[in-house]
């Protein structure tokens, strides 16, 4: 485990993935500052970290070695960012998703940073040489794209701007490591990343099956749930194939014509509007009506589920 004298982690943005952010690093053994333009925030930020560890602890879910205790008292709200950055090993920026206000928040970071420090975005969508151009420190930069929920689900996507250093990268993907995420490096940016172009791929298929009248919303929803999601959890699209023949050529030789066939048939980009919407939106909220009460309890169940699922994964034997 890390010691808390190896250096400090600051997390700027104390929000949903700020709060994961600074939780994930104290289950690691780092000290954490979690920092945000607003006092309001930071005292929210740690109430709910404290309650959430207090849960996990109980439920015999929290990560790391060290207890609930111990994890909380390594993390400190911090409101001015000069003190906070002093020393740290890894920065985390998780400021909401807008250009322009992360730009600034860099060009800020960059004139009050060291040679030493890594400075990283949780950025969905926005392209490195977007978030970091210009910058003195820009091969001490990168995204690390993280997925909601961070606790529980540990992929996180590394994208190097073009000029990042690859120690930078490497660092990082350490760093994650250390903390019990799965690090990917992304080896050149591209617009989605690749989990979100995954992600849309699926989306823009399921949307044209339901718009073309051929499987209704609820039954696509259970093709994943109760079909590929079940291998998807413990095995990818491309060992699925080597394991669904007799190894991977003996795959392509088998299904590419199919393959091809059917995906010529794919339409074009949805419109995501529209008579389908209407119909999307009306199956989904006869599951789950859209009002805060029925869809924060629907998130509870989901992470829940996705919390014995990271249990079950990590009991499972690797082969
Ligand atoms: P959020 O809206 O929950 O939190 C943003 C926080 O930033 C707030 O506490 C706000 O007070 C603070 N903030 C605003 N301006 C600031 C400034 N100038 N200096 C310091 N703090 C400031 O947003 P959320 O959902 O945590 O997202 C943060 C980032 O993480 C975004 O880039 C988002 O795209 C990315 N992300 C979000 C995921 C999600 O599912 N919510 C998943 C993966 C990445």
């Amino acid at each position: 485990m890390a010691s808390p004298a190896a250096g400090v982690v600051v997390i700027v943005g104390s929000g949903l993935i700020g709060r994961s952010w600074a939780m994930l690093f104290a289950s690691g053994g780092f000290r954490v500052k979690l920092y945000d333009i607003e006092q309001q925030q930071v005292t929210n930020a740690l109430e709910n970290i404290r309650k959430e560890m207090t849960f996990l602890e109980q439920s015999g879910s929290l990560k790391g070695s060290l207890g609930a205790q111990d994890q909380l008292s390594l993390i400190s709200g911090c409101l001015n960012i000069q003190e906070a950055v002093e020393g740290a090993l890894h920065i985390q920026e998780c400021v909401p998703e807008n250009l322009e206000l992360k730009k600034k928040i860099f060009a800020q970071l960059d004139q009050i940073i060291d040679d030493q420090v890594v400075l990283s975005s949780s950025a969905s969508c926005l392209l490195p040489s977007q978030l970091f151009a210009g910058l003195a420190h820009v091969q001490q930069c990168l995204v690390a794209h993280p997925v909601n929920p961070p606790y529980y689900v540990p992929l996180v996507e590394l994208v190097p701007h073009p000029e990042t250093a690859p120690a930078t990268v490497d660092r990082t993907h350490a760093l994650m490591r250390k903390i019990g995420q799965s690090p990917v490096r992304v080896l050149k940016e591209m617009d989605g990343f690749v989990l979100n172009r995954l992600q849309y791929a699926v989306i823009s298929e399921a949307w044209r099956l339901v718009e073309e009248g051929i499987v209704s919303p609820s039954d696509l929803d259970l093709v994943m749930s109760d079909g590929l999601g079940m291998r998807y959890a413990f095995i990818g699209p491309l060992e699925t194939m080597h394991l669904n023949a007799e190894g991977m050529l003996s795959y392509c030789d088998r299904y590419s014509e199919g393959m091809k066939r059917v995906l010529k048939t794919f339409g074009p980009i949805p419109e995501f509007s529209g008579a389908t919407v209407e119909k999307v939106n009306q199956a989904m909220c006869l599951k789950v009506p859209a009002d805060p009460e029925h869809l924060a309890a629907r998130r509870r169940w989901r992470d829940e589920c996705l919390q014995r699922l990271a249990k079950l994964k990590r009991q499972m034997p690797s082969q």
